[in-house]
């Protein structure tokens, strides 16, 4: 049996004055996105195309970044951040009670896997009972964790924290029962022992919701309306309470820059480790940094203090170099890239082909095998296969006002410290002499080079060198 999609309500709209920034918290990035763009993912995932987000008022930005991400996405604008219970409430006309479940996610926590939102459905009855989970470590993360109700009305997702200050406490009664979640800063001093809290995500039976959160009050130390206090409330009502718990790293909720590193931390520990054992080498995996969406095939090599921005993917037995910088690149098959290499969005390296130290190469195609080994700027163009760069050629392709194209033939070679002035095309097979500026069209197989004849004066610089001499020794 297949799950069907929750509701999903993701809250946004608190500014997260603990970033001290003037960007919203949630617009704040890990792995090259945002960590609301990880949130967006994660409700993808789960089936919800057209999630109600709460926003703050005037906040374009963050509107902008969820119709990037899911462009049905509704929205909803708390006008003042009271609360966690009021944010969702706020959202209260995308909720249909005969709609199954609804799942709340915070903007902040951005780390969260699809399977542990499953067996939060799951919890609530929101799936097939007992269906297996897809990976092996969700399960054993299942197996550590609390008992799983099937068919409660409220699902809480707990972890034990190594220092849970800041986070909601889950407070059982003697049965074990999850009775109430009190905010860190309303916790008596036995309270604030127990590390075993809050990640914020909540699941609830849909019919159940609205009629719970009406009853939230702000009597609290912050005056705010808690979407922690309908536990306690739900409690009281004798409705069906289901706590299940997950890794720490998982639920890991962002209020700080020091948190934010932290996340930042977890996903590339993770993405390291699930590339070595799909199959790439890394010799110091801990200097490596990916994107979210990075894609390496096996049997790549990939040396340290190697970063990788958003949109790259390599291909199989390519080797990446040591100090490479790589965004919006795609590299081929057996590809040689770097050391100290920098592949900009647009360059599509091909199979066998070797980008070499201090290279730049920015919105060009190189063909198989093609090679610019050292020192070069590559800028709008084509190179085709088994064309050879010199060291220090420069397509200039910028004038101030408009980019232009440099096109360059198969097995053409660029003599050293060649100028390439766009728009231009280079024959195949042609040749360009050491230091020439280019800035005709070259046909194939030809010669092109511009610069002044050699002169050469026999002797001079023995004659030179003993004037010299002499009139040292003189003074
Ligand atoms: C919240 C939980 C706490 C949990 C912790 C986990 C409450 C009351 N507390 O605390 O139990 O341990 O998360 O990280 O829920 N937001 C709004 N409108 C508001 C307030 C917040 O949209 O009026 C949004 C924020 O943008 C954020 C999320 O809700 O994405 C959580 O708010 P935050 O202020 O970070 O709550 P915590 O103090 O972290
Ligand atoms: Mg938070």
């Amino acid at each position: 049996m297949t799950q069907r999609a929750p509701q999903i309500v993701i809250l946004a709209a608190g500014k997260g004055s603990r970033m001290k920034s003037a960007r919203p918290k949630v617009l704040h990035g890990l792995a090259g996105r945002s960590m609301l763009a990880h949130v967006m993912a994660l409700a993808a995932k789960a089936g919800a195309a057209a999630p109600a987000v709460v926003i703050g008022p005037d906040m374009q930005d963050v509107r902008a970044e969820v119709l990037n991400a899911a462009p049905a996405a509704r929205f909803f604008v708390q006008q003042q951040q009271k609360g966690t219970a009021d944010a969702v409430l706020a959202a209260r006309q995308a909720i249909d009670p005969q709609g199954g479940e609804v799942i709340v996610l915070y903007g902040d926590t951005p780390l969260i896997e699809i399977a542990t939102i499953k067996r939060l459905q799951r919890a609530l009855g929101g799936g097939a009972a007992g269906e297996p989970d897809q990976d092996g470590a969700a399960a054993g993360r299942r197996a550590a964790g609390a008992a799983i109700t099937a068919g409660a009305d409220v699902a809480v997702l707990g972890f034990d924290a190594a220092d849970p200050t800041g986070y909601g406490r889950l407070l059982c009664d003697d049965s074990g029962q999850l009775r109430a979640i009190r905010e860190h800063k309303d916790a008596s001093i036995e309270e604030r022992r127990i590390r075993l809290c809050n990640s914020g995500v909540l699941g609830l039976r849909a019919a159940k919701l609205l009629p719970l959160l009406e009853r939230i009050n702000s009597n609290n130390a912050n005056g705010e309306y808690y979407l922690t206090d309908a536990i306690e409330i739900a409690h009281a009502d004798g409705l069906a309470i289901a706590a299940i718990s997950c890794p720490e790293e998982e639920v890991l909720g962002i209020n700080t820059r020091v948190q934010l590193a932290q996340a930042e931390a977890i996903y590339q520990a993770r993405a390291r480790h699930r590339f070595m054992l799909a199959g790439v080498t890394m010799i110091a995996p801990e200097t490596v940094w990916f994107s979210h969406d990075t894609e390496i095939a096996g049997d790549v090599i990939i040396e340290p203090n190697v970063f990788f921005g958003p949109g790259v993917s390599i291909a199989e037995g390519a080797l990446i170099r040591a100090n490479s910088h790589l965004e919006g690149a795609r590299v081929g098959a057996g590809a040689r890239i770097g050391p100290y290499a920098r592949l900009r969005p647009g360059a599509r390296i091909g199979d066998q082909a070797h980008i070499g130290n201090f290279v730049e190469v920015k919105n060009v195609t190189l063909g198989e095998g093609a090679k610019a080994n050292h020192l070069a700027y590559l800028g709008d163009g084509s190179v085709g296969a088994r064309a050879n760069i010199g060291a220090g050629t420069i397509f200039c392709n910028y004038d101030g006002f408009n980019k232009s194209q440099t096109t360059i033939g198969a097995g053409a070679f660029i003599g050293s410290n060649s100028a390439l002035v766009a728009p231009l095309e280079i024959g195949d097979g042609a040749y360009i002499g050491s230091g020439s500026v280019i800035t005709k069209s070259v046909s194939p197989d030809a010669l092109a080079l511009e610069r002044s004849k050699q002169q050469e004066r026999p002797g001079w610089a023995a004659r030179f060198r003993d004037m010299m001499q002499r009139r040292k020794t003189r003074t």
